[in-house]
């Protein structure tokens, strides 16, 4: 079986390839043993078996010994059921790879939505222009009674307004809540206001849904604009309820600004 030796030899290739290259890495790389990616691995067997392929046929004996046994299976009679089994088989592994190409997955789109998406620098609410990067919650004061006093106000903001969205508990599953998809954001879990600083809380409640930037997209928010429903004081003490009764802490800048 001379068509052996081409086969023996591209087989050598690939695992040249497939465990040489790691080898290589793990030496430059001490503790790493780095993965060819597959795409990189077909285009180097391309050009493996395509030179084997030249050096093996590039004599009239070695083009016979790679073609003469294919040849031999088709041209001679008696070896019908063989050649029969081949054509099977070569058919089967085309169909079965341009099936694998083709059928249909039915795994969900990739998610593109941004949860949290880069705020403007700029917001306008409350028929005014806020920065962002230099506002702060005006009503998170020193004075303990006076803060305390201003967080349960926030949280009578919350209960005639947000509750029936974002729940008793503040874990988004307020009576509203299953029609939304989104859902109303769970304050509780700290992928939402415990990440964030009150400047980005307070432009997420004053403009709302529509407030989002395209990376908001493609789901469409049923979080209403509330600069428009709510005065700016009843927005920040609701903040302060918010952390208040979460335990959370607003996010802040390392400069002691808010970002
Ligand atoms: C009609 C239902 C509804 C009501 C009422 C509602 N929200 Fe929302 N809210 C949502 C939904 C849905 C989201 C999630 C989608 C989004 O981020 O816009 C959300 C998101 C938020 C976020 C963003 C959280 C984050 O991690 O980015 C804040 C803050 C918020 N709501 C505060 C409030 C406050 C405060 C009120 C009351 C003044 C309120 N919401 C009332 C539906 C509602």
């Amino acid at each position: 079986m001379k068509i052996l030796k081409p086969v023996i030899a591209i087989l050598i290739g690939y695992a040249l390839l497939k465990y040489g290259i790691p080898l290589i890495g793990s030496k430059m790389h001490p503790g790493t043993w780095p993965v060819v990616p597959t795409s990189v691995m077909k285009m180097y067997m391309f050009f493996v078996v395509a030179a084997f392929l030249l050096i093996f046929t590039r004599s009239e004996e070695g083009y016979n010994d790679i073609i003469g046994p294919i040849a031999d299976i088709y041209a001679n009679p008696s070896k019908k059921v063989a050649m029969m089994a081949l054509s099977v088989i070569v058919g089967g592994v085309g169909a079965f790879v341009a099936y694998q190409y083709v059928k249909p997955t039915f795994e969900p789109p990739v998610e593109l939505r941004s949860i949290h998406p880069a705020p403007p620098s700029t917001v306008k609410a409350f028929n005014k222009s806020f920065s962002l990067q230099t506002l702060k919650n005006p009503y998170r004061v020193e004075d303990k009674a006076e803060l305390e006093k201003n967080t349960l106000e926030g949280g009578v903001v919350f209960f005639k307004n947000c509750f029936f969205c974002h729940g008793d508990r503040l874990l988004g599953k307020g009576p509203f809540a299953a029609g939304f998809n989104p859902l109303p954001a769970n304050f509780v879990d700290v992928g939402t206001i415990a990440q964030l600083t009150e400047s980005f809380v307070f432009w997420r409640i004053s403009t709302g849904g529509p407030g989002l930037p395209s990376e908001g997209a493609p789901w469409i928010s049923a979080m209403p604009v509330w600069h428009t429903l709510l005065s700016e004081e009843e927005v920040w003490k609701a903040i302060l309820f918010l952390y208040d009764y979460t335990g959370h802490h607003p996010r802040v800048t390392s400069e002691g600004g808010e970002e």
